[in-house]
């Protein structure tokens, strides 16, 4: 059995690796070919853990190889991931689904043998009927094309861990028409099947509403903690301390009620937004109307975080140094997509702190969006002379470093934790004011 993955993305280029690991021959399809160039060098143009190599591997072995042809991947393959991106529309919350639309248009139209397209993007509920409509007015006469829903759920940062050992996986098919189509997915997911990976067989619309129900859910536990750090914060609690205990009753659990700066990245906030537009077409706007308060608390965080360091620096940030640990949207990853601990930094630029920003991977992406901030390559740099240490991103180099570390470079000894990972008392009898987001609203005397 032959595959191909549509977008080199994130996804795709995660999912086309992952499937050379599994034994498949693969072939990558993405229209622009500067990364199809790079990719077919084995070089991978973006930070993941473990992907590199893994890439480097298969394109070295031959199995994985990339195009920017569909005529080539229509003739190869017999099943045909689509990862392309569906982002928010411009001026609007849906998603953009061109990129969608044209791929399933394309290689059901370039597909010259029987095949399954697999659909893994996120979609608006209501897409796969549709796009299975395109597949089947694209195909040529006597070739059988047929659309599954495959959701995926991958993280970033362990995203080949996510594709290989997945917790579940989703199948959305067609009705009783979607029979052989469930056949070969059984087969091309045969070793992870046999490895007990459980699977979801469902209709398009429910395999469609899992993969947004999933990340709504995750993008509420998030806003619900930072909405209750709000109070914890006015009152002196300890949201961590109310986290760790609430998250021990197992029907709530402990993952992903980290309170901090919030969530960003290139999925959840476009998905929540992309749902509430969705609901809305259909008629049941108030069903997630809930959503809107998850946005706006989790965008309130990033206005109270650049509250709190003008607090610290005595009312006004204009022409203070201020150390920016952390640009991408979460540790592991050079992503800056809608990334709160940049969009802060750049806040504060623009009411004239002077920021200096460091991240161990992400400085280069950040620079491409926000040219003017000054980024620095090590945490040494960035808090020399610092009024304000403020750690937005939990890489492990920020977990780890000590009072000890920072307190000969500063100007003055404060730092705001961001991310809730460093111990108040340690910083704190390390000479340094520790403030945190939902932790304690004035240090403790
Ligand atoms: C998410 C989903 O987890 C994944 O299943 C889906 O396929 C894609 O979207 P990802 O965007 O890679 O994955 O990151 P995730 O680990 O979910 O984190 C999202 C954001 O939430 C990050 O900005 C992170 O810092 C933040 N977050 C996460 C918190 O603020 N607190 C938490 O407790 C957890």
């Amino acid at each position: 059995m032959k595959i191909t993955v549509l977008g080199t993305g994130y996804l795709g280029a995660t999912h086309a690796a992952s499937m050379a690991e599994l034994g498949y021959e693969v072939l990558g399809v993405d229209v622009d070919p500067a990364k199809v160039d790079a990719l077919s060098r084995g070089e991978l143009p973006f930070h993941e853990p473990g992907l590199a190599e893994l890439l480097r591997e298969h394109v070295g072995s031959g199995r994985l190889r990339f195009t920017t042809s569909y005529e080539e991947a229509g003739a190869f393959g017999d099943v045909h991931f689509v990862g392309v991106g569906t982002p928010q529309r411009p001026g609007a919350f849906a998603a953009d689904m061109r990129f969608v639309d044209a791929a399933v248009g394309s290689i059901a139209a370039a597909a010259t043998k029987d095949c399954v397209i697999a659909g893994k993007s996120t979609v608006p509920v209501g897409s796969a009927r549709r796009l299975a409509d395109i597949a089947r007015a694209s195909a040529r006469p006597g070739v059988d094309v047929q659309l599954v829903w495959n959701p995926e759920f991958l993280r970033e940062g362990f995203a080949v861990a996510d594709t290989l050992r997945p917790d579940r996986m989703v199948l959305g098919l067609d009705g009783a028409d979607g029979a052989r189509a469930e056949a070969v997915m059984r087969r091309v997911y045969a070793r992870q099947l046999e490895s007990g990976v459980p699977l979801i067989v469902t209709d398009y619309e429910t395999a469609e509403l899992v993969k947004v129900a999933a990340n709504a859910f995750l993008a509420t536990k998030i806003s619900f903690i930072n909405a209750l750090s709000e109070l914890t914060e006015v009152v002196g609690g300890d949201i961590r301390t109310l986290a760790d205990a609430i998250g021990l009753d197992e029907r709530i659990g402990r993952k992903f009620l980290n309170a901090g700066v919030g969530f960003g990245g290139g999925c959840l906030p476009k998905d929540i937004r992309a749902l509430r537009a969705r609901a809305a077409e259909l008629g049941v706007e108030q069903s997630v109307r809930f959503l809107a308060e998850v946005d706006d608390v989790n965008t309130r965080r990033r206005g109270a975080t650049v509250q709190a360091v003008t607090e610290m620096l005595g009312g006004s940030v204009v022409g203070k140094q201020v150390a920016v640990l952390g640009a991408a949207f979460k540790p592991d990853s050079d992503d800056v997509r809608d990334s709160p601990a940049l969009d802060i930094a750049a806040r504060l630029h623009s009411i004239g702190a002077e920021v200096a920003v460091y991240d161990p991977k992400a400085n280069a992406n950040a620079a491409k969006r926000y040219p003017r901030l000054d980024y620095v390559d090590s945490l040494e740099a960035a808090v020399t002379g610092a009024e304000v240490v403020v750690l937005l991103t939990e890489w492990a180099e920020f977990k780890a470093m000590t009072p000890a570390q920072l307190e000969p470079l500063v100007a003055v000894p404060q730092i705001l934790d961001g991310r809730n990972v460093l111990d108040p008392q340690q910083w704190e009898a390390g000479g340094f004011t520790y403030r945190a987001l939902g932790r304690r609203a004035l240090p403790v005397a």
